[in-house]
């Protein structure tokens, strides 16, 4: 599925004042916003920020480069073609701007006024419903200069929404609350946001808010340089999905609520591996500078060898529960030792990323490795006092255990990948 970029900004440039005066503040800037996606854009006082949002927002007129906005060009625009693109967004302040002589629902009402065939019951109705969604709904009738910072922040929220946006654009949201306040009105606005599939792009100094962002884009003296959170989110999540199978082991001995237990554990790591996957999917059909493909490409064969690494295990320790007891005994409990030992160093290595750890576990992991050479001589030396039966069963119970110290070896060779590839895009030069 190709989807276009709602926002398409290309080689961006804009100055201020004439003459020897002139002062270039964006070099050539170019950049995509995806539907539905939320984006920071930060950086420090001058840099550039509110001069980029205004631009982007057609809310000032474009003096080189290109703004794509839902299709419209807006180079060279026409003041209809103008005011066609500002119709798809919805534009939040740092002060509300609301009317303080206004009710909080005739503000909100306000800005449906322009839209033809709109009557004002009409409005009246999807106003009092938007300031109900932003949890306003008591205070419908107060008057705007009634309210608090942060009600009447969520008041412009609602007043941005009602036209059902497929863009917010919002310059400093927070400026002017305290922390709690902004907090609750950024979590709303993502909420809301999600709810209506509508893209964010909120220029904000407030560190505390970032988490709210699938990128966050940085701009300093003009230029842009881009750090990709929900990357960072996605290993975030894969560390915790790793940290599930080494608690499959102590499900290991075959009774039945034991097997259950496995069972869970098994469906929880489908669910949310089946999830992540469907996030790192999203991020590669999105149309990414390159370097970020390769990121969202190489966590997604981390995942998959993840995975494998977690139907690997389940088989061995299905074996281990369902078959010869006695075996079992007697081989069994080393298997399942080595087994922890080695989930375990997957986890720390996962965690931790480092070189040494990871390098640890390729070679704990190779054909030659210790570990592989004691499970082949251990078992099939043991094996001549033994009953057919017992030998295929070791036979299977051995190989589904190389099993998973191969897929254990090819998720290290990953996590390298991985390692070395971020440790490349936050040294190097930004994109
Ligand atoms: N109308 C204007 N005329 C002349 N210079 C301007 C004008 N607007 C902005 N500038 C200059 O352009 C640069 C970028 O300003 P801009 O407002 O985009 O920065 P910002 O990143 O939003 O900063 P802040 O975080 O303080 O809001 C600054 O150096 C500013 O002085
Ligand atoms: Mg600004």
């Amino acid at each position: 599925m190709d989807i276009k970029p709602l926002v398409s900004v290309k080689n961006l440039r804009h100055s201020f004042g004439e003459g020897t005066l002139k002062k270039e503040v964006l070099h050539s800037l170019s950049v995509d916003f995806m539907p539905g996606e939320i984006a920071i854009i930060t950086g420090p006082s001058g840099s550039g920020k509110t001069t980029f949002l205004t631009l982007a927002g057609a809310l000032r007129g474009i003096q080189e480069g290109s703004v794509i906005i839902d299709g419209l060009e807006l180079r060279g625009g026409k003041n209809s073609d103008m005011i066609d693109a500002r119709r798809k967004m919805g534009f939040i302040f740092q002060s509300h701007n609301l009317v303080a002589s206004l009710t909080a629902w005739q503000n909100v009402a306000l800005s449906l006024s322009f839209i033809k065939g709109e009557t004002a019951r009409s409005a009246k109705a999807k106003a009092v419903e938007m300031l109900d969604k932003v949890g306003l709904g008591k205070h419908a009738d107060k008057k705007a200069h009634q309210l608090s910072g942060g009600q009447k922040q969520r008041v412009a929220i609602a007043r941005a929404l009602v036209r059902k946006p497929s863009i917010i654009m919002a310059d400093e949201p927070t400026a002017s609350l305290d922390r709690q306040s902004g907090r609750e009105v950024v979590d709303l606005l993502k909420r809301l946001a999600r709810d209506m599939g509508c893209a964010i792009l909120l220029v904000t100094h407030d560190n505390r808010i970032l988490d709210i962002a699938d990128r966050i884009i940085k701009i300093e003296d003009g230029i842009i340089e881009e750090t990709f959170v929900s990357m960072e989110k996605i290993v975030v999540s894969i560390v915790e999905l790793a940290a599930l199978i080494p608690q499959y082991v102590s499900f290991a001995d075959g009774k039945n609520e034991k097997e259950s237990g496995r069972k869970k554990l098994s469906e929880k790591f489908a669910q949310m591996s089946d999830e992540l996957n469907r996030r790192i999917a999203d991020i590669i059909q999105r149309n990414m500078p390159e370097t970020f493909a390769l990121q969202a490409a190489t966590l997604q064969k981390l995942l998959n060898r993840l995975v494998s690494v977690e139907a690997h295990v389940e088989n061995f320790l299905r074996i281990v529960s369902s078959e010869d007891k006695l075996a079992q005994a007697r081989f069994g409990d080393n298997f399942i030792q080595s087994l922890e030992f080695l989930l375990i160093t997957m986890n720390e290595s996962m965690e931790t990323k480092a070189s040494n750890e990871i390098e640890m576990l390729l070679s704990m992991t190779t054909a030659k490795s210790d570990t592989v050479k004691k499970i082949r001589d251990d078992h099939f030396e043991k094996q001549q006092d033994m009953s057919e039966e017992t030998k295929i069963f070791l036979f299977d119970f051995s190989n589904a255990y190389v099993h998973i110290v191969y897929s254990i070896h090819l998720f290290a060779e990953s996590l390298k990948e991985w390692a070395e590839l971020s440790a490349r895009v936050k040294s190097g030069p930004s994109i």
